[in-house]
């Protein structure tokens, strides 16, 4: 497993993710198509700035062009979050299951620790997201409590995991 930085050519990887109902069934349901363009320009610019890192897990380094998800890090500009770190991670359904997710979020945490500057990372997966609780719980994060946040603009109740990359890592 590797992680790359996002390209415009992640276009179809972004729909595959972002809207269809099986994949966001935990984050509030399928997004619609228009504006997801929009999300990888602004996810390219961003991530080749450094503002925040958006990477892309190829599931075998001999075949780059397959692309099984991706693994986010980015720092809250604004409201009452401004300034804290947070985490997200989506695997496509053909490549569940084989600890992918896990392997990515060790993966940017590790590259997070060695640059130093996001502090403790938090995570947001929603309370019956079974798959996701199960990874925060075996890198190493530690469960806070649960809250209401947003996800692309709509509601959602989750569980608040949080993890310092410096000394928490499994
Ligand atoms: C959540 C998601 C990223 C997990 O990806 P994955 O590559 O299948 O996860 P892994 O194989 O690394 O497994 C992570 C943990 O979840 C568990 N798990 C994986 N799939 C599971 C399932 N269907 N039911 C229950 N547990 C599951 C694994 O056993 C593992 O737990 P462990 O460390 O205790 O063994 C993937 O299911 C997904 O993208 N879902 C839709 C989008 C989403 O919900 N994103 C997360 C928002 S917070």
């Amino acid at each position: 497993m590797l992680l790359r930085d996002v390209e415009t050519g992640d276009l179809d990887t972004y729909v595959r993710m972002r809207c269809d109902p099986a994949m966001m069934a935990e984050l509030g349901g399928p997004l619609p198509r228009d504006g997801i363009e929009a999300k990888v320009e602004t996810d390219v610019r961003k991530t080749r700035a450094d503002v925040y890192w958006v990477s892309m897990i190829v599931p075998d380094e001999a075949e780059p062009e397959t692309v099984a998800g991706s693994v986010v890090l980015w720092s809250h500009e604004d409201g009452d979050d401004a300034g804290a770190s947070e985490i997200g991670w989506m695997v496509l359904p053909e490549f569940q299951g084989r600890g992918l997710a896990k392997r990515a979020v060790r993966a940017l945490l590790e590259r997070a620790r060695d640059d130093g500057r996001w502090g403790d990372v938090h995570a947001f997966p929603g309370v019956t997201n079974v798959a996701s609780n199960a990874l925060c719980r075996s890198v190493g994060f530690t469960l806070v409590g649960q809250r209401d946040a947003t996800f692309a603009g709509r509601p959602l109740r989750t569980n608040h995991w949080r993890i310092d990359p410096g000394t928490d890592l499994v």
